[in-house]
């Protein structure tokens, strides 16, 4: 539709309907077996449901069809509903979960894999997907972090534009692809204490220089859509934080798409005590520029009496509404309400062998090798192997978000070891205990087996029989589905007791042990990795698990993933992220000295850093050149060339992250001790080695000053290139900025 005929229509919609624009409704409003991602009280909203703008959490091309059609043909204005859904790493092919994807750290992993999800997605009557979130994470106390792409500013912006890019490509009326939407604005990644919902304290600097550029660079990506975060940020709640939305978001960014609150969010002003009613939450929420309000009556039940009191402009309404109108003009839906969509559409893309090749990429690229001692892996298949855990064969390697999805399409560890091995090669597996502790508080409500201990007792002798045939005993361990997510958060981030104990009982056999754990975040690993001759993360892979991760033990294909997030040695260290700064007592690397930075009882450092994972191979890093040792300030054009001689020095081919890091030694705020702003992806095979250049420009090394503006200061900097964030594995080279 034309942008005038849009204006047409806007002038020609009652209050009613042009208010009903900004209301989104539950998808079980529609349907009972609609997804629940939120809490809403059914009875109040039901009489929003005819003339209600949008819709989630249903999916389904048939069923949307049909309530499109009848949506339509009783809309006064025949204008078409939204269906949005959370499609975060998967519609029907699950990806590795957001925090795998930053593992791999290739922004084409995740390009890739959107396109699939959304031509899923698409094919199947959804128009937006609740995707990226681009919260920056530095506590693995938070549930969520399974949904980020990790603690790094730089890394997650990489990530989450390939995202946007992949979720809309050209066009978003192109019925392969939907709307992307950015979460949770802003800086929910920071929520106090780890816990959901809570409140975010952060200086202007922090915020500007770590949490939101990634926002600013999946918005700058052409997102559509942008999600308002459940947190206050220094005591005003996102979705009434006129600032944050309107000079900010609107300004700054120049976002002039539409803003969604969360779930509920726009209501909860009132819990927080930014609100007294209702109608007060609504009107900051206009005056902020929320368009649309997720499963709530505060814009339906408010807006007209507002506007009617004079106490928000219809203009202000008329915005608000025009956005939405030109998102559903975007998508086409004014021509084809259905986007495309149609069952042959969708049984020709569904789960089809391109889109499992895309996953299975994604696999192989994010699992982080930790330990190889002795070259445990890759396996030989001469090796008499076991396959022992609660994840050997067990369908549910996504995350819990993956809410549209069958896990009943899982390749399995145990079917990619039965294809691997074949029929003629014995090998065994078992559950060895139960995945979770008794009485493990979970989703909805706690865990509990009345037979939990003879069940387990059973496993464990099972186990036990099975780890004295093998030599070589795979341990397939970790986290169950529903310890990360949403409203997930935990202290104590270890996998579940039981699980170490069978990982003892198995040790005491004496054979060779390969350690895969599963988990939607960093963990404490005790001593996990003393007791493994190899530990691997595998994260939650996602459909093709089984299949990407017995490439790699098989040796198929190297290990390359590097962790996107520190693992603490204590959980007492959280937050902890590698880009911290110096303090006026830094703590020396060896020793623990007095009235220095540091505990008595653990290391400042993580266990494995940010950026870590090995290969099968060894990798080694020249020191690294400079082609000059002046950038110019004020020449934007000006660059200076950081070039490193990587080698393969090992006899395997494998692939190595070069990432460069960046330390700027004063500035009129203190600055990390280094920050992430270069990575590249090499494959070498064995003895070949090969150049690896970074271009250093002004804009590179730009932060939030003193002048409360995002820019350079003339300094030293230093440059490391290295293949992990903490390891000096090459001398530091440094140049100035004048
Ligand atoms: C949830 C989540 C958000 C999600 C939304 C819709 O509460 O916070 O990430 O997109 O509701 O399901």
């Amino acid at each position: 539709m034309k942008k005038t005929d849009l204006e047409a229509l806007l002038k020609d919609m009652s209050l009613e309907e042009k208010i009903m624009q900004l209301v989104q409704v539950p998808g079980s409003m529609f349907e009972e077996d609609a997804a629940l991602t939120g809490l809403s009280d059914k009875e109040t909203l039901d009489k929003f449901k005819a003339l209600a703008g949008s819709t989630l959490s249903i999916y389904g091309v048939e069923k949307l069809r049909k309530i499109q059609e009848e949506y339509i043909a009783n809309h006064p204005h025949h204008i078409p509903l939204l269906f949005m859904l959370d499609v975060i790493h998967g519609h029907k092919t699950v990806m590795p979960c957001p925090l795998a994807q930053g593992a791999t750290f290739d922004p084409e992993v995740a390009r890739n894999g959107a396109k699939v999800q959304a031509k899923e997605a698409a094919a199947d009557g959804v128009h937006v997907t609740f995707s990226p979130m681009a919260d920056l994470v530095r506590d693995a106390r938070w549930g969520r972090v399974v949904e980020s792409t990790g603690e790094d500013a730089y890394l997650n912006g990489k990530m989450t534009a390939s995202m946007v890019e992949g979720y809309q490509g050209e066009d978003i009326s192109d019925p392969n692809h939907v709307a992307a939407c950015v979460k949770h604005f802003a800086a929910y990644g920071g929520s106090m204490a780890g816990r959901d919902y809570t409140d975010v304290e952060l200086s202007e600097g922090t915020l500007r220089s770590q949490y939101l550029p990634a926002y600013e660079e999946a918005i700058g990506a052409g997102a559509k859509l942008v999600m308002t975060s459940f947190n206050t940020l220094n005591g005003i709640p996102s979705s009434g934080n006129k600032w944050l939305m309107r000079d900010v978001l609107r300004k700054d960014y120049k976002f002039d798409g539409v803003l969604i609150s969360d779930w509920g969010a726009i209501a909860e002003m009132v819990n927080w005590g930014f609100a007294e009613e209702f109608k007060d939450a609504a009107a900051k929420a206009m005056d902020a520029g929320v368009d649309i309000d997720m499963c709530t009556e505060v814009y339906g039940g408010n807006l007209a009496a507002l506007i009617k009191e004079g106490k928000i402009s219809e203009d202000l309404l008329d915005e608000a509404v025009m956005r939405v109108l030109t998102l559903k003009n975007d998508l086409g839906l004014f021509e084809d309400p259905y986007h495309g969509a149609t069952k042959e559409r969708f049984d020709s893309v569904v789960l089809s062998e391109e889109n499992r090749a895309v996953a299975l990429d994604a696999v192989r690229k994010s699992l982080v090798l930790l330990e190889n001692k002795n070259k445990a892996l890759p396996l030989k298949k001469d090796e008499k192997i076991a396959f022992i855990g609660p994840y050997a064969d067990n369908i549910d390697l996504r995350s819990s978000w993956a809410i549209s999805s069958n896990p009943e399409t899982t390749v399995t560890i145990k079917q990619a070891a039965e294809e691997a091995f074949g029929k003629d090669k014995e090998i065994r597996f078992s559950n060895g205990c139960q995945l979770l502790d008794n009485d493990t508080v979970l989703g909805f409500e706690p865990y509990h087996s009345d037979t939990w201990e003879e069940d387990n007792n059973k496993l464990m002798e099972e186990a036990m029989e099975t780890a004295k045939w093998a030599d070589t005993v795979v341990m397939c361990l970790g986290e169950h589905v529903f310890q990360s997510g949403e409203s997930t958060s935990r202290v104590d981030i270890r996998i579940p007791a039981v699980q170490i104990e069978l990982l003892k009982k198995v040790k005491e056999k004496g054979k060779k042990i390969i350690t895969l754990l599963f988990t939607g975040r960093p963990l404490v690993l005790d001593d996990i990795p003393e007791m493994s001759d190899a530990l691997m993360i595998c994260w939650r892979p996602g459909t093709e698990g089984g299949h990407g991760i017995m490439d790699v033990l098989l040796g198929e294909v190297s290990p390359s993933g590097k962790l996107p997030m520190s693992f603490p040695w204590s959980v007492g260290q959280e937050p902890l992220n590698y880009n911290c700064f110096k303090t006026g007592r830094p703590k020396p690397t060896e020793g623990n000295t007095m009235f220095t930075s540091r505990y008595l009882d653990c290391p400042n450092e993580a266990r494995y850093p940010f950026g870590y994972g090995l290969t099968y191979s060894e990798f080694e890093i020249s020191k690294c050149e400079l082609d000059k040792e002046v950038l110019k300030k004020s020449d934007k054009a000006d660059k200076i060339t950081a070039t490193v001689t990587v080698k393969n020095v090992g006899d395997v081919d494998a692939s190595q992250t070069v990432q460069l890091y960046i330390r700027d030694m004063a500035g009129s705020r203190v600055r990390p001790v280094r920050e992430l702003k270069g990575f590249k992806r090499v494959f070498l095979k064995a003895k070949e080695e090969t150049k690896v250049s970074f271009e250093i420009k002004e804009e590179l090394i730009r932060f939030w000053t003193i002048n409360n503006a995002y820019e350079s200061e003339e300094g030293t900097f230093e440059v490391f290139i290295r293949f992990d964030s903490m390891t000096q594995n090459s001398e530091a080279t440094s140049f100035r900025l004048e």
